[in-house]
């Protein structure tokens, strides 16, 4: 069965089309009539762990304004914080947790791994809730040190880079090499099932709207920014 969540057709359409292997992707992965092309499940947690990275980059820049004493933009981090609340904790971890962490417990491997990973999804959560309220209650004026605010940022990307990294190169990779292909095409279409009935159709892309908004609210969109200026 081909799963229903699709990537924005135009977009691939057009990178596709630039690259000469565009016979044999089309040919490798699963489309609709459309042409749409299908996500698994492991390339979905992947690129949520795409999200992920990108609020880290938002909270960085807006630790770095702090240690320049510029008072932080406490709406920019509750926002932020707000999405890993609603889309990495109420979604990705919950996926992990009831449907990819189980698989490696149930074969009695890489379970080391998936304890550490409960553990910091829970810590991650308490860090969330802090930086949640703190940003919040800043903003109708409370006198809280913004230091623990920075601390908790610090902490949260500190957990959070080698968290995802270790996801995507040893959990998700060996993920395979424990269920059937019908069971991995299941997990797919539950997946789908979760991120349309918590964030509608599109639900992925418009996130990534909402990143990017603050992105650009920031002035760190550009990817170009991240390149070192002058001769290498
Ligand atoms: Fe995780
Ligand atoms: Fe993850």
């Amino acid at each position: 069965m081909i799963r229903r969540r699709l990537i924005l057709p135009g977009l691939l359409t057009t990178l596709f089309a630039l690259t000469a292997g565009f016979n044999n992707l089309s040919a490798q992965q699963p489309s609709d009539q459309e042409g749409n092309i299908a996500v698994s499940p492991i390339e979905d947690l992947m690129r949520e762990h795409g999200v992920l990275r990108r609020i880290l980059l938002i909270y960085e820049k807006e630790l770095k304004g702090m240690d320049n004493d510029k008072n932080p933009q406490y709406d920019v981090i509750f926002k932020s914080a707000n999405i890993i609340h609603e889309f990495i904790e109420g979604y990705h971890e919950k996926l992990e947790e009831d449907h990819i962490f189980p698989i490696f417990e149930k074969a009695v491997k890489l379970t080391d791994l998936t304890k550490t990973l409960r553990e910091q999804h829970e810590a991650g959560r308490k860090l969330t809730r802090e930086i949640l309220r703190f940003s919040k209650a800043k903003e109708t004026g409370s006198k809280d040190n913004p230091n623990a605010l920075a601390g908790n940022l610090r902490s949260f990307i500190k957990m959070y880079r080698p968290h995802a990294a270790r996801e995507d190169t040893v959990l998700l990779p060996a993920l395979r090499k424990f269920i059937s292909e019908k069971e991995y095409d299941e997990l797919g279409d539950k997946f789908e099932d979760k991120e349309r009935e918590l964030f509608g159709e599109n639900g992925f892309e418009n996130i990534v709207k909402e990143v990017e908004d603050i992105e650009k609210s920031l002035g760190i969109y550009e990817l170009s920014r991240f390149t070192p200026a002058g001769k290498l």
